[in-house]
């Protein structure tokens, strides 16, 4: 029986995880441009047993196929959206993720961006940046908007999206919720929180954050309609995935004011193209796909994506598979 296990990592991860790696498996780690260019991972997947993948990394049925001797895909994220699931586990592929530890993360900064874009402070921080703030000293010249007291709508109430909620309630935010099945009466009551129809959701919210995965289904979600349905004084946040909102539509929508700001993490094209108009508008502020980017989480991460690929190569259960 084979001892080593050939495995490819398409990025670093933390030291102490890759020497677990290292222990049991020729570990191939991809130290070049970010996400690895697809004839290298073509090329590399060849040859290993383990694929060590990030959110970035697309693992379509092109790249499965290429792995011929390819046992399990271990992803680093919660999200698994860029991964061809279905074809993998026609061919027996096992897929691992990492849920659960990066809950709190992503929901903290859900709340970052929410007071940022509401009272401006990346925005302010531009202005003094540019030498502008004897401009905006009269009583209204830099207002924002108080958060507390105004009502988030979460679209999406699975753990992320619960873990917001509790937060925006410590913030003094109400909170209402839409999600394909409704969670029960006595969670609602303890988390403090009321279920809308997705319209109302969109209606009657001053913050509307997003936490659906993203699939087929959820392609566009939040298009030029929605963006007509909210009210002009209302923020979109999003920390789930790009794809889910029409990026054109929100720029749009931005740029005529049709809403009043967006906080970002997650964009349909990553890295964001230099080109994007987002780079250009005032009223969003963008991070670069840093939900779960906290030291105590990513460390985690490291270690359950290593955990799960390790498992899978010596046909044990995953900690966490899809
Ligand atoms: C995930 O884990 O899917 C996150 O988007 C990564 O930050």
């Amino acid at each position: 029986m084979k001892k080593h296990f050939d495995v490819l990592v398409t990025r670093r991860l933390h030291r102490s995880a890759l020497e677990e790696l290292s222990k049991k498996c020729n570990v191939m780690l991809h130290s070049g441009k970010i996400p690895i260019p697809k004839k290298i991972l073509m090329n590399k997947i060849r040859e290993a047993d383990g694929l060590i993948c990030h959110p970035y990394d697309i693992i379509d049925k092109e790249v499965i196929q290429a792995g011929k001797n390819l046992r399990i895909i271990s992803t680093f994220s919660v999200g698994f959206d860029h991964i061809d699931i279905d074809f993998a586990r026609s061919q027996g592929i096992k897929i691992g993720y990492t849920p659960e530890v990066l809950t709190n993360a992503t929901a903290e900064l859900t709340i970052a961006l929410i007071l940022d874009v509401m009272r401006r402070v990346t925005e302010g921080d531009r202005l003094i940046r540019n030498k502008r703030w004897k401009q905006v000293f009269g009583a209204n010249d830099y207002t924002g908007v108080e958060v507390s007291g105004k009502t988030i709508g979460i679209l999406g109430m699975g753990r992320i999206g619960k873990e917001v909620a509790k937060k925006a309630n410590g913030l003094g935010m109400k909170v209402v919720y839409h999600s394909r099945r409704p969670i029960s009466k006595n969670l609602e009551k303890r988390l403090n929180l009321k279920y809308l129809s997705e319209d109302k959701l969109f209606e009657n919210s001053d913050v509307i954050s997003l936490h659906i995965p993203y699939s087929k289904d959820t392609h566009h979600k939040i298009n030029s309609k929605i963006f007509k349905k909210m009210k002009k004084t209302s923020f979109l946040i999003n920390t789930a995935r790009g794809k889910i909102v029409n990026e054109k539509h929100l720029i749009t929508a931005l740029k005529t004011k049709q809403i009043q700001g967006a906080g970002i993490d997650v964009y349909e094209i990553e890295p964001i193209e230099s080109k994007s108009q987002l780079l250009k508008i005032e009223n969003v502020v963008l991070s670069p796909h840093i939900g779960s980017s906290t030291e105590e989480t990513r460390s985690k991460m490291s270690h359950i994506t290593v955990n799960n690929l390790i498992s899978g190569l010596e046909g044990k259960k995953l900690l966490y598979s899809v």
